[in-house]
């Protein structure tokens, strides 16, 4: 593939990802439900020569497209769905459907993949091995579309993972490049303080899960404080109690509602017990029981190391090391991690806030507006990468 000419058709072909993109704003479907918006992309891309479509689960599609030449395997994703929302900015695209906004950009990212589909197909014979792109439904609603995906085979043999995220946290024109930890992973609790309840003024007969549950709240901050080694970053927030019902009685049990957000996958798989060993300590000294549920969420994305150096090389000659940013790790959760257990792989940032244009609302907002130049950037690194890999 001549970098030149990739670099000129990627340009040209900018005129319709931001189509593209808009055709699914307007028409944002939820997670586990985007049926039109799998529809529309197979029957954009199924008009392209040498593109293999197959749609191994309800929603969402994998595409592939074999080189003419021997090489390796690569993969890049893009999600699809959209969010719980209203849309609510006064976009000429705006959301046809109630209820459903895409506020995180993932139109964006199915539109720019799909133009990388074309300029694949369209050099399919320089390709040496094959180009898989998935359109992985449903990431912004756990347990995520891409566990679904993964345990369909769709990463069977593929030697390299990319994917990258249109993001209002970066400046447009710059790309967010980190090698290691980038994403949080997301995990959930729930501990039921059981005692026993009764009458507000015999406290000495009840055993309170709310005084013991309010102890357990403050001594989980131990956990960060504490036990977890300064250096590792780790998030432990009790957000929601439940318990009681009226003024004058006390009650069986009180749940104490929380999330944990880690990078290292050691310190994630260790938390529970600490959690256990303060609760349990906690309950003894009041003579409560308890329970504890864990609800394992989306694990950390882990930027590997060599990958990130291709991406960094791609992009030399293309926009130009001066598009290169590099970031600090987010905490926002990414299944994208699900399809990452067997190959290294490559999650990348795409800037599209400016604030001139109003671009810079955070995501899961209803008055999220991308700024649609991002695409641009996000459609040359692809290209960069596929260059640089399959080239
Ligand atoms: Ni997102």
């Amino acid at each position: 593939m001549n970098k030149e000419i990739l670099i000129k058709e990627a340009e040209e072909l900018f005129a319709q990802v931001v189509e593209w993109r808009r055709h699914f704003h307007e028409n944002a479907e939820l997670s586990f439900q985007e049926y039109e918006t799998t529809d529309y992309i197979e029957a954009q891309l199924k008009e392209l020569e040498g593109v293999e479509i197959s749609r191994p689960t309800k929603t969402g599609l994998v595409a592939r497209v074999k080189g003419g030449l021997p090489g390796r395997k690569i993969a890049f994703r893009a999600d699809i769905d959209a969010l719980p929302i209203t849309e609510d900015n006064g976009l000429e695209f705006m959301s046809k459907n109630p209820g459903a906004m895409h506020a995180c950009g993932h139109d964006g990212h199915t539109a720019m993949q799909m133009a990388l589909a074309v300029l694949a197909s369209r050099h399919r014979s320089e390709i040496k091995g094959e180009a898989v792109f998935i359109f992985q439904h449903a990431e912004e609603l756990p347990p995520g579309g891409a566990v679904e995906l993964y345990e369909a085979g769709v990463m069977e043999g593929v030697e390299e993972l990319y994917g990258c995220h249109l993001s209002s946290n970066y400046p447009t024109g710059k790309l967010g490049v980190r090698s290691g930890a980038l994403t949080a992973a997301t995990d959930r609790f729930d501990i039921t303080i059981k005692g026993k309840g009764g009458h507000s003024a015999m406290p000495d007969q009840c055993v309170d899960p709310i005084i013991t549950g309010a102890q357990v709240i403050t001594a989980l901050q131990n956990i960060v404080s504490r036990n977890i080694r300064p250096l590792e970053p780790v998030v432990l927030s009790v957000c929601q109690l439940t318990a009681g019902h009226a003024y004058n009685v006390i009650p069986h049990e009180m749940v104490i509602t929380g999330s944990v957000r880690t990078f290292s996958e050691q310190v994630r798989r260790d938390i529970p017990e600490m959690i256990k060993r303060i609760t349990g300590g906690v309950c003894a000294s009041t003579g409560a029981e308890f329970e504890l549920a864990y609800e394992w969420g989306y694990a950390s994305v882990i930027n590997d190391e060599v990958l990130t150096g291709y991406v960094e090389e791609a992009l030399e000659g293309w926009f130009g090391p001066e598009s290169i940013l590099p970031i600090e790790p987010v905490m926002p959760g990414e299944d994208f991690s699900a399809l990452q257990k067997d190959c290294p792989a490559c999650f990348i940032e795409i800037g599209t806030r400016d604030e001139a244009k109003g671009t810079a609302t955070p995501h899961h907002n209803p008055a999220y507006i991308m700024d649609e130049e991002g695409m641009r950037y996000g459609l040359g690194l692809l290209a960069a990468i596929m260059h640089h890999r399959l080239g």
